[in-house]
């Protein structure tokens, strides 16, 4: 990994990890239960890759070079998301999963019935998050609008869970998998890219770019999930290796092999650029971000 990125991966945690310190009820708040179970799955160690895209989308934007006051609220309230996502996507009706993030599944600590709540109660939370926005209005309305959007049932990422779990044990095509992955994944991440934009007052025409980059980028993020699964160990993963294959899940690899997935989405983070090109330096610290989404190996 280079210098530069690595610096801007762990800057951006660092800003993301304090802001969810702040932001999440602290453990000893009643009932303790459900605030330690929110607060496992979310400090067990994520790479934080959302905030950081969106991080560095309001950097681009902003313009000069530094980041606009508040942001990683806006991070943090998007990992709220995402953890919520990872412990449902764990539990015994959807993945059946007992190793996250180095840890064990939050239902895995917790239970079942405390695991689902935990998952409820971190998106309520990252709503609320998200309505105090140190951002105008208009802005936010937009913000919270294109999240919600983008992890729900319309080519969102619960929509794309339900095609994920309907897709087990059907032989996948390139269409279903290429709609599985744009949903379940690729969705959030764009609204990652495209809100740190709107935050920073992005107008139309960079909304449509940043748009355009993180469809791609997002896609190239599955491809990779999917290509990790099967060529690395679950210690280096953290979660448990091999589960598509044990699965029959839909994957890019199962369709196109892991060769033709490496190389397909490399080409995507290549055109992903392309779309960054009119903000010249100033999309450097985006790109770079981006291109770790296809060079990690865990
Ligand atoms: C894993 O996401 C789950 C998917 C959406 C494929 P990450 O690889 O970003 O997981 P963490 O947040 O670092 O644990
Ligand atoms: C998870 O996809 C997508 C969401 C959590 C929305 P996966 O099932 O491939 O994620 P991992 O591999 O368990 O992290
Ligand atoms: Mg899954
Ligand atoms: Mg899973
Ligand atoms: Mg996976």
């Amino acid at each position: 990994m280079q210098a530069e990125v690595k610096d801007l991966l762990v800057s951006g945690q660092e800003l993301t990890d304090a802001a969810l310190e702040r932001l999440l009820p602290p453990a000893t708040q009643v009932p303790v239960s459900i605030h330690k179970a929110m607060r496992h799955s979310t400090f067990a160690g994520g790479k934080r890759l959302r905030p950081v895209l969106a991080m560095e989308a309001a950097r681009m934007i902003h313009g000069n070079g530094g980041l606009p006051e508040g942001v990683e609220e806006l991070g943090a309230a998007i990992e709220m998301l995402h953890t919520y996502s990872l412990i449902h996507d764990d539990l015994p009706a959807l993945d059946n999963d007992d190793l996250r993030r180095g840890k064990p599944t939050c239902h895995v600590v917790f239970g079942e019935a405390i695991a689902i709540l935990a998952g409820d109660a971190l998106q309520t939370t990252a709503y609320e998050v998200l309505s105090k926005l140190r951002c105008p209005a208009p802005a936010t309305v937009e913000i919270v609008r294109s999240i919600a959007q983008a992890t729900g049932t319309v080519e969102g990422m619960i929509g794309g869970q339900v095609l994920d779990l309907e897709g087990e044990g059907t032989k996948p095509t390139a269409e279903s998998v290429d709609a599985i992955h744009r949903a379940k994944t690729g969705a959030l991440i764009r609204v990652s890219v495209v809100s740190g934009g709107i935050y920073a007052g992005a107008t139309p025409e960079d909304v449509q770019r940043l748009t355009e980059f993180g469809r791609k980028a997002g896609l190239a993020f599955q491809i990779v999930d999917d290509v990790l699964d099967v060529t690395q160990d679950s210690a280096q993963l953290g979660k448990t290796a091999g589960k598509d294959l044990a699965s029959d899940k839909a994957t890019w690899p199962a369709v196109f092999g892991i060769e033709a997935s490496r190389q397909h989405a490399e080409k995507l983070i290549k055109e992903a650029f392309a779309e960054l090109a009119p903000y010249g330096t100033a999309a450097e610290g985006l790109k770079s971000v981006a291109q770790y989404l296809v060079e990690r190996t865990h």
